[in-house]
Parts: structure tokens; sequence; C-alpha cells
């Protein structure tokens, strides 16, 4: 009745923005990302009979904000296995919390996957991308290492995850943290008043589809620069939606902004290098994972005090 899971944060090259179906977290697009081997979750769930309440600690603090969340989640497999055991959950994020590094895709994919174990429910990897799609959409993807598709599905059982390549022909990412704070608008309340006020977002589902198509190919084609150049087009877009928001959504700061330009005159000099960024300020550079650290030293030059980051493409989840 315990187990304890690992799951690796994923940084989304084509976006998931907007959900068709919020109870079953069903997404307006199909989306693809990289999964990262510096940033991770590890979660130990054990069910016993001796609570009546579950309880969980993130980073050694009980959080009993995120409970409801958390219990709700856990009910999907409990109603699944016929059981009634609460549980006691404790949580250690290798990655900032709610900064826009995917904490929610680490996070939910290691839960799912330590409850899936602790439950005896032992579900196969797509099916379990399901149960984690349920907790966060992104971390449907984290099940998976490497470059892994989000499909959207039309129902709880066909929306799902596929690796499509193992992201081993020299592909990392730079991460650069301009803010480790925890963001003042989540991810959800972010697409939902997008969808919901935004004249841009109408375009956003048939567009990023288009992207994905086309990086499908430059993948399979290993043209790393055709892959590069779709990813930065297509955050950008994602930020396009957010900003024609009513009130407006904007995850930018100016210190993202510097690395946006420092990665427009690393490329001017002929290093491919493309950045991406997500909710939050803190901007991903999809690199050669070769030229990771000549890039993070050219980065160092503005951010003396900064963390930056190389990593590689990280694991699928694991029971450890
Ligand atoms: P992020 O950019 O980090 O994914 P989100 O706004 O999408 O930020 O999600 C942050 C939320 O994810 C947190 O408020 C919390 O509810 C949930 N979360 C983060 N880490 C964990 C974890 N280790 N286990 C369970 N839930 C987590
Ligand atoms: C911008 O998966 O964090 O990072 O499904 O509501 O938990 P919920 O949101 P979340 O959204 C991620 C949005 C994104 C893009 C992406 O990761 O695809
Ligand atoms: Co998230």
């Amino acid at each position: 009745m315990k187990a304890k899971a690992r799951a690796h944060a994923n940084i989304a090259l084509i976006k998931y923005w907007g959900k068709s179906d919020e109870n079953l977290s069903l997404p307006m697009n199909s989306s693809l990302s990289l999964t990262l081997d510096a940033f991770y979750t590890e979660t130990e769930v054990e069910f016993t009979n001796s609570i009546n309440e579950d309880v969980f600690f993130l980073n050694g603090v009980e959080d009993k904000n995120t409970l409801s969340k958390i219990s709700k989640f856990l009910d999907l497999f409990r109603i699944a296995r016929n059981m009634n055991e609460r549980a006691i959950i404790k949580t250690i994020n290798y990655v900032p919390t709610a900064a826009g590094l995917a904490s929610s895709a680490s996070g939910f994919a290691a839960l799912a996957a330590a409850t899936n174990k602790a439950s005896g429910l032992d579900v196969n990897s797509r099916e379990l991308s399901t149960f984690a799609r349920r907790g966060s959409g992104s971390a449907t993807r984290s099940i998976y290492g490497g470059i892994v598709e989000w499909q959207k599905g039309i129902n709880d059982k066909t929306s799902f995850a596929v690796e499509i390549d193992d992201a081993s022909w020299d592909i990392g990412m730079v991460v650069v943290i301009v803010n480790r704070e925890e963001k003042k608008m989540s991810s959800r309340e972010g697409m939902k008043s997008t969808i919901l006020t935004s004249p841009f977002y109408k375009n956003w589902p048939e567009d990023s589809q288009k992207d994905l198509k086309e990086i499908k190919i430059a993948i399979k084609e290993k043209d790393f620069e055709k892959m590069g150049y779709i990813t930065e087009r297509n955050a950008l877009k994602m930020h396009a939606t957010m900003l024609g928001a009513n009130p407006p959504i904007m995850y930018f700061e100016p210190k993202s902004i510097l690395v946006m330009q420092i990665v427009h005159e690393l490329r001017d000099k002929g290093i491919p290098c493309f950045f991406t960024m997500d909710a939050g300020p803190n901007v991903k550079i999809l690199c050669r994972l070769s030229q990771g650290e000549m890039i993070k030293n050219r980065l160092m030059e503005d951010f003396k005090e900064y963390e930056i980051i190389v990593t590689g493409p990280g694991p699928g989840v694991e029971i450890i």
C-alpha cells in the first residue's frame, strides 16, 4: 500500500493552451514536449486505515491549500479500485514550484505513478498518462521520456501521450531562471481566461495543429533548425493569445526579453538556439546539447547572479 515514484518535468515545444472539457482535462489542441533530465519530482504515497483524511506534504511542509485537488485526484484511483483508504502523500520538487517550469507536470506524473502502484491498480503507461492528465494536462506528457506528443483525443480514454523520439541526437535545453517565485496566475486560470476573453484565441487550436504537423516532420528528418524555428514561433503565438485577453495576461519580465535578445544575437552568429516560454517568466532555450555550456557562458555575462541550467533529455516516470 506504499510506493514512491520519480517523474521529470517537460517543456512543450508545441504548447497546450486551453481545455475543451475542464472536468476531464481534455485539451483544445494536441501538444509536443521535451522531457528534461535536470528537473523532477519524487512522490511517495501510502494508503492507510489509520487516518480519515488525506495528508499532503510538499517539500516537507503540510500543504492544506492543494489538498482538495490532490484528494480529488486520488479519488480516481480509489473509485477504480473500489477502496476507501486515505493516504499520506509526501512530495519533493527538484524544480521550482509554480514558476512556469512545469512542476504540475512532474508533480502529477509522479503522483499518478506512485498512486497507481500503491493502490494496486497497475495500469500500463498509456493509461497512466490519462490518469496524470486529470491532475494537470502537461503531466500527461511526463509519463514518457524524450520527445512526447499528447494526442488530444475525443474522450477520457483517447486523450493520452505517446513517445515519438528519444531525443538522443544532441538535443538539450538551457534554462534561465530569471525569477523562481510562484506566479500570480496559474496556468489553469490563464488558459481559461484566454479562451473566454481573447479575440485571438479562436485561431489557436487550428494553427497549433499545423505547427505540430510540421515539427513532427522536422523531428523525423532530424532537422534541428526547422524544429527550433517552429518551437519559438509557437510559443510567441501562445503568448499573443494571452496578450489579447481581458484583462491582458503577460508572463514576460524585462529579463525574459533580455534572454530572448541574447538568443537572437547567438543565432545571428550562427549558433542554432531557440527560446520558448510558458506561463511564467523563465526562459528555456532549445539548443544542441553539446553547445549548452557555451550558450550558458554567453548568458552569464548578463546574468551573473542567476541560475542557468544546462540539461539533456530526461527519462519517463519510474518507481523508485
Ligand atoms: P507550473 O508552471 O509549475 O506547472 P502550474 O500553475 O501549472 O505551475 O501548477 C502549479 C500547481 O501544481 C501547484 O500550485 C500545485 O497545485 C501543483 N503541484 C506542484 N508541484 C506538485 C507536486 N509535487 N505534487 C502535486 N501537485 C503539485
Ligand atoms: C503554458 O498543464 O500546467 O505550460 O492542465 O490546468 O494543470 P493544467 O495546466 P498546465 O498547463 C501548461 C501550459 C503551458 C504549455 C504546456 O506545457 O504545454
Ligand atoms: Co503547469
